[in-house]
């Protein structure tokens, strides 16, 4: 039997279950007037539209209890019945705990899939969802990729699009379809304890690499995705990043304007790459919990920005209504409250009281039933565009044969080689020289676990069993360079270990030291952290080490930028590593030893100190100092900040600007030089600045980028075009604006001026 077969024959089954006449049959062979859709939807009972408005935990249907599952995870053939059959639940999450293989996966999706299509009244397949964030990380040996922060640091989208494609691949590989990724929350708060799952604190950084990686997810605009892609979710909508504390969904307080401005971009720029799903920030804006919001929920992300597809809540966040945030006085108003701002599935993801609440509701008629029908329109929509009415079971084995290939390692490799960002090269200490001693130390210098970061095989990504031993660490890697390397710990994270030997003997016994420094991987609630220095054990021995007078390399490992401050000055080089994955111990030994010059540039400014430091697009204000000079915005180093080995230079800006008549473009060139004798990779950042505006500007916006490559000794023109359009703001009216006037362009230290009218 063909797919269409199948789907047709799902349908028929429908229009029996709705005892459909004659005439309403005929619909099915004329698609375009009734879509399948609206078709299985018209036979659908109340019962059965609320189930696929439910998404479950693994965990529900598992054998064991909820987080304490019997290991090897397994399905439990009552409870798996309970939920689709009895309840018609429509979506599972997630994995039990930890990552499986693939056959586990296959054996999972398998089961749930058979329930569904088969025992099910209607046969409609489950919508499975997991969070594959840097690489598919709950499938076992699938590649792991940089985190998102890293990958920003390229100024490659086309990597991360790439990074996309495989993620996507090797998650369908395991039967999964649906992708809670990308995270398109700004990073304006460093203390912000999923900060490294940003691409930083750029708007239009993060609306450039979102929008590549929904590409990539969903390998072309969303109208249907194949069977090696999946659904992206874009995540969290709107406004979580923007905490004041900085520890997890704590209160944002956000303008209309600064919520069009700054977290709105990223969002706008996904759904316009045709991002097929979205997930809802936990947190609140203003006073109000945004899965309680109609006005982001429906005026906002329906009307204003044109989002057709499904949204999904994130974890237990009806229940947050009335446990957190305290606007429900109980379950059932929080479910009211929730449906009627504008979410169409429930992660609820533990039990069945949101089925059975949305039930009375409808029942009750508080809420109707075509307000049901518009949300399980969009959940079954996605299936469709899935392909599941076609077929929901997992894939063989061989049907994936690039799983984990060579192909998709060099991927990830060259991605961690790209985002890694020199920060200082005091005297060209680096590159290493081959023969060089090297003493490596710190707790980063040898742990999977710090390079990989948080959602690695397990959501917090801290338990070192799931490290893979075959993949170097920074110390295996350096060895496998140069066999004069020698090792010690020394110092933990947070407290200094008991030494094996006289550390510093073997400091004094190299010609340099590379310490690697760092935070241990942490997501959400468990991230939240007091202090955004960095621990005072590792400080003290940074500072034991430099005392030894001999050139220190300081390699950071972290979630954040953790304040470094007093340890800098003390340091021939530092190198930001961010959390590069798997491959990042290669990458970083490829950049020590100069085997590949560095082209990673900080995609967010680093922080001197804890207050003060904002992010590079602030606002004139920000400068003003005690003294009243201008020197109040201290960064220890700015965005878009990052060294090579070749000392690229920029000349020759010219800015010019064709009047509207002409089509309204600014043309910008520049021209690149590479002096060394190594080839090398730059990224090319322009900034505007306006000089005056009616909502006060900030100091300069980016505005453009690209990567480009130079051989040794290369000049190349690099030229942009930006539009009018580009050079607007967000207005009084919190609508976008263009004001003519005085413009500053700058590339590198280059600026021109320019008036536009
Ligand atoms: C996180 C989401 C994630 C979801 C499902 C939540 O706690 O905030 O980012 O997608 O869990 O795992």
């Amino acid at each position: 039997m063909t797919s269409k077969n199948i789907f047709q024959s799902l349908l028929m089954l429908a229009l029996v279950a709705m005892n459909v006449s004659c005439a309403s049959q005929k619909d099915i062979l004329n698609p375009k007037k009734v879509s399948n859709v609206d078709l299985l939807l018209s036979a659908m009972t109340i019962e059965e539209k609320v189930g696929q408005m439910t998404q479950l935990n693994i965990d529900v249907v598992c054998e064991g209890e909820v987080y304490k599952l019997t290991e090897p995870h397994r399905l439990n053939a009552t409870k798996l019945h309970q939920a689709l059959v009895d309840y018609h639940v429509g979506s599972i999450l997630n994995c039990g705990g930890h990552a499986y293989p693939r056959e586990q996966w296959h054996e999972i999706i398998g089961g749930i899939q058979k329930v569904a299509t088969t025992e099910t009244n209607l046969k409609i397949p489950i919508l499975y969802g997991i969070d594959a964030i840097h690489g598919a990380n709950y499938v076992t040996g699938s590649t792991l990729f940089p985190q998102q922060l890293a990958q920003a640091a390229t100024f490659n989208p086309s990597l991360t699009q790439e990074g996309g494609r495989i993620t996507a691949y090797e998650t369908r590989a395991a039967g999964i379809p649906w992708n809670f990724s990308p995270v398109l929350d700004v990073g304006r708060n460093k203390n912000w304890s999923r900060f490294f799952e940003t691409f930083g604190e750029d708007p239009y950084v993060c609306s450039v690499f979102g929008s590549a990686l929904v590409r990539g997810y969903q390998g072309g605009n969303g109208s249907s995705v194949d069977n090696v892609h999946v659904a992206a979710c874009m995540k969290h909508f709107l406004g979580y990043s923007g905490t004041r504390t900085g520890f997890d969904r704590t209160p944002a307080i956000i303008s209309d304007i600064e919520l069009r401005e700054i977290y709105r971009p990223s969002f706008q720029a996904a759904i316009d790459a045709g991002a097929l799903t979205v997930m809802i920030n936990s947190g609140e804006i203003n006073g109000i919990p945004v899965h309680a919001n109609p006005k982001i929920l429906i005026d906002l992300l329906r009307t204003e920005m044109g989002f057709k597809g499904l949204a999904v809540t994130d974890w237990e966040d009806i229940i947050k209504l009335v446990k957190n945030h305290r606007v429900a006085v109980d379950l059932k108003e929080a479910t009211y409250l929730a449906v009627m701002a504008g979410i169409d599935m429930c992660m609820v993801p533990n039990d069945y009281d949101f089925t059975k609440y949305l039930i009375e509701l409808v029942k009750e008629g508080r809420i109707s039933e075509e307000r049901l029908n518009v949300s399980v329109r969009r959940i079954l929509e996605t299936k469709n565009k899935l392909g599941l009415f076609e077929n929901a079971m997992p894939p063989s084995i061989a049907a994936f044969p690039e799983f984990a290939s060579e192909k998709h390692k060099v991927a990830a490799l060259l991605t961690a080689e790209e985002s890694i960002t020199l920060l200082e090269n005091k005297n060209n200490i680096l590159p290493l020289k081959k023969d060089a001693k090297i003493f490596v130390t710190g707790q980063a210098a040898n742990s999977m676990t710090l390079l990989n970061g948080a959602w690695t095989r397990t959501w917090q990504g801290t338990d070192a069993q799931f490290d893979d031993a075959t993949k170097n660490t920074i110390y295996e890697a350096l060895l496998s360079k140069n066999k004069n390397v020698t090792f010690n710990e020394v110092c933990g994270l947070e407290t200094m270990n008991k030494m094996n030997g006289n550390p510093l003997e073997m400091a004094m016994n190299a010609d340099v030291i590379v310490v690697c420094v760092g935070e241990l991987p942490s997501t959400e609630l468990p991230g939240n952290i007091y202090d955004l220095e960095l621990s005072k054990a590792q400080q003290e021995y940074v500072k034991m080490l430099q005392s030894t007078m001999k050139p220190v390399v300081l390699v950071l490992v972290e979630n954040r930028p953790r304040i470094v401050r007093d340890i800098v000055d003390g340091c021939s080089a530092v190198v930001m590593a961010y959390q590069p994955g798997d491959f990042g111990g290669d990458a970083l030994a490829n950049i020590l030893y100069g085997d590949v010059n560095p082209s990673g540039k900080l995609p967010f400014t680093y922080p001197k100190f804890q207050v003060g430091t904002s992010t590079y697009d602030h606002k004139y204000t920000e400068t003003f100092d005690k003294d009243f000079g201008n020197k109040a915005f201290q960064p220890q180093w700015e965005f878009g900040h990052g060294l090579s080995y070749s000392n690229v230079q920029y000349e020759n800006l010219q800015v010019s600007y064709e009047s509207e008549d002409m089509g309204g473009e600014i043309f910008i060139r520049v021209d690149v030089v590479n002096p060394s004798e190594r080839s090398v990779k730059e990224g090319v950042l322009v900034f505007a600045t306006d000089e005056v505006a009616s909502v006060t500007p900030s100091v300069k916006k980016l505005k453009a980028f690209q990567k480009i490559e130079l051989a040794p000794k290369q000049r190349r023109i690099v030229e942009f075009s930006i539009s009018k359009e580009d050079l607007k703001f967000i207005g009084k009216d919190a609508q976008p604006i263009f004001e003519s006037g005085a413009f500053q362009f700058h590339v590198g230290s280059l600026t021109q001026r320019l008036i536009i009218q």
